[in-house]
């Protein structure tokens, strides 16, 4: 059996060090907003390269508590891509926050600059430009960038799906007005539970989000504006500060997964993932792409390979968003993308005899 994502190997090749870290956190009795958050906070915005990140309570609020902190307000547009996980515009749009869509790129199923353009033209005022690092490869944040400043939209990054990934050798989060993380389990940096971090370089922006997962204090009992109750807490940030000092380690192990990915599928009809040349892939999935997606993973399954599709729904065709008024062809080169991908097991601690049996499976469904 080959499973998508393995934690349970994670947990047990770090066990010890798990155990001690939950033996000292517990030893010093403080549960909520103490010195591991801080720490923690400090580590990650040093990892990205920036002033400040903020620790929440899941990758959604992230977003939520994110955007409200770069200003967004009932009544704004805001623009991302309909083949994201729902939570980057779920996260806003309880709040009076109207998604625009903008289709993608076939082949890193990230924001087209292109689309953009016209979009940006045509809905004059979307206050913020949300692009998703999807599947860990980065959006083109220099196009998206210039087009944004060009049309007064801030860029916030959704890099839930992308720790440590590079835009032109740096790390994303730190290329809009801030970005956010999501720190679920799955995740190339992920905690044993929910969590979500806010990063940004930008003072006001970071005092914002830090009242808004307090309850909207500053300081205690002084409720300056109405916020949430969604803080990282201490135990999940004290697993966080441990394991981002081998993120990069595990990145490279998914990077080399993908290696063998690639030479093992190589002569398969699959169309395998992108990286361009100036990005840094760090494959929180492994998507590829088939005509006959349906009928692979069922076959995978039956061989013992599990899989999943990232996802099947794009967001304009969810019964949720039926009121943004999208139909489908609205967003081909998405809605194509959701009817071929499927991921392929991914995790740091995959086997190499693993990545091959996998390939070897596909190879077997080709030619039967
Ligand atoms: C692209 C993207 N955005 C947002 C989220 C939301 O993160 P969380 O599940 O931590 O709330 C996820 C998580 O699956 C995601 O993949």
């Amino acid at each position: 059996m080959v499973k998508i994502f393995n934690l349970e190997r994670e947990y047990l090749d770090n066990r010890e060090q798990l155990i001690d870290i939950f033996d000292r956190t517990c030893r010093r009795g403080e549960f909520v907003m103490g010195d591991e958050v801080k720490a923690f906070e400090a580590d990650f915005a040093r990892y990205l390269g920036l002033s400040f990140s903020v620790g929440v309570g899941s990758g959604t609020d992230a977003i939520r508590m994110g955007g409200l902190a770069c200003g967004l307000v009932a009544g704004d547009k805001v623009v991302t891509t309909p083949n994201t996980y729902v939570a980057t515009v779920m996260a806003l749009s309880p709040h009076g926050i109207t998604p625009v869509l903008c289709d993608i790129e076939a082949d890193t199923y990230t924001m087209d600059p292109g689309r953009l353009e016209e979009i940006l033209e045509k809905e004059q005022g979307i206050k913020l430009c949300i692009p998703v690092h999807l599947y860990g490869h980065p959006a083109r944040m220099d196009e998206i960038n210039t087009l944004c400043a060009d049309y007064g939209a801030s860029v916030f990054e959704d890099a839930c799906q992308a720790h440590g990934a590079l835009y032109k050798g740096r790390r994303v989060g730190a290329f809009g007005l801030a970005a956010a993380f999501s720190f679920y389990p799955t995740k190339n940096l992920g905690c044993l539970g929910d969590g979500g971090g806010i990063a940004t370089d930008n003072r006001e922006v970071y005092e914002k989000a830090t009242a808004l997962r307090n309850y909207g204090q500053k300081t205690k009992h002084a409720h300056e504006i109405e916020g949430f109750n969604s803080r990282l807490d201490e135990l999940q940030a004290a697993i966080l500060r441990y394991k981002l000092t081998y993120l990069d380690e595990s990145n490279r192990k998914r990077r080399a997964i993908a290696e063998i990915y690639r030479e093992g599928l190589k002569d398969t009809p699959l169309v395998l993932p992108k990286e361009r040349e100036w990005a840094h892939h760090v494959y929180h999935l492994y998507v590829v792409r088939s005509t006959e997606r349906d009928e692979l993973a069922t076959y995978l399954k039956e061989k013992g390979v599990t899989t999943l599709i990232h996802y099947p729904t794009p967001i304009h065709l969810q019964g949720a968003y039926r009121s943004l008024g999208y139909k489908l062809g609205d967003f081909p080169v998405s809605e194509e993308a959701s009817r071929q991908i499927l991921s392929l097991p991914m995790y740091p601690g995959l086997l190499k005899e693993e990545v091959e049996s996998v390939c070897a499976s596909i190879k077997a469904f080709y030619s039967r």
